[in-house]
């Protein structure tokens, strides 16, 4: 799959079976989520680009670099937040616009009810932040509202991809680079990502019922 970068690291495949395992609590997926968010923050920054800076150290003067493009970090709510710490951490001066949406359990379409992103003077690089891309709409939404902003450069972080979410996605937005943890081959009936993690926001934020 093109525009599509699966972690290939062992500490990725080594956290990802921890944040599945049902028996994990939720105070044990957030920390997941972080450290595996963290590792795809790395992995979707590597060509950000860099203008010259002077630093002076204890020692000397030298010629240092500093990111040069306004950066956006844009969340889905709920489960996008647990994403939002790990990559600030990375990228502290990046500005975060939320974006509310939900996935109707009747249909799986996405339904949108916060959205403050602003009219003008877009960021260069918007990096969309979801652990989950089932069907690819609430993603696919998302993106398309950067784009109605004026984002040139997007990018998805995802935990986890179902391919056919993927390739929907693609069919609308092939250009758009998504970076995940694992792509999952299927979705079940309900539209859940198998074997997947279940709901992620409900497990990161302990609100599972039944
Ligand atoms: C989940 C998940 C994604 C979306 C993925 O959110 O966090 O946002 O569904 O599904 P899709 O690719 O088919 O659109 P959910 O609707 O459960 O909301 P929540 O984050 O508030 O739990």
């Amino acid at each position: 799959m093109q525009n599509v970068f699966e972690l290939e690291h062992p500490l990725a495949a080594h956290h990802l079976s921890i944040l599945r395992d049902t028996s994990t609590s939720p105070a044990q997926f957030r920390i997941q989520i972080q450290l595996l968010s963290m590792l795809l923050a790395v992995r979707a920054t590597d060509d950000l680009l860099l203008t010259p800076s002077k630093v002076q150290t204890p020692l000397t003067e030298m010629a240092g670099k500093k990111l040069a493009q306004r950066i956006g970090v844009v969340p889905i709510l709920r489960a996008g937040l647990g994403l939002v710490e790990p990559v600030l951490q990375l990228l502290p001066d990046a500005a975060v616009w939320h974006l509310g949406m939900y996935r109707d359990e009747a249909t799986a379409m996405p339904v949108e009810y916060y959205c403050k992103l602003p009219s003008g003077n877009a960021v260069d690089v918007g990096f969309v932040l979801d652990p989950m891309l089932a069907t690819g709409g609430s993603i696919k939404a998302a993106v398309a509202a950067l784009k109605r902003w004026g984002v040139k450069d997007i990018r998805v972080l995802s935990v986890i991809a179902a391919r056919p979410g993927v390739e929907q996605f693609h069919q609308d937005f092939p250009d758009v680079k998504i970076f995940v943890a694992a792509v999952d081959e299927v979705l079940n009936s309900h539209k859940f990502i198998v074997p997947g993690l279940g709901d992620a926001g409900d497990r990161m934020f302990n609100t599972q019922h039944d």
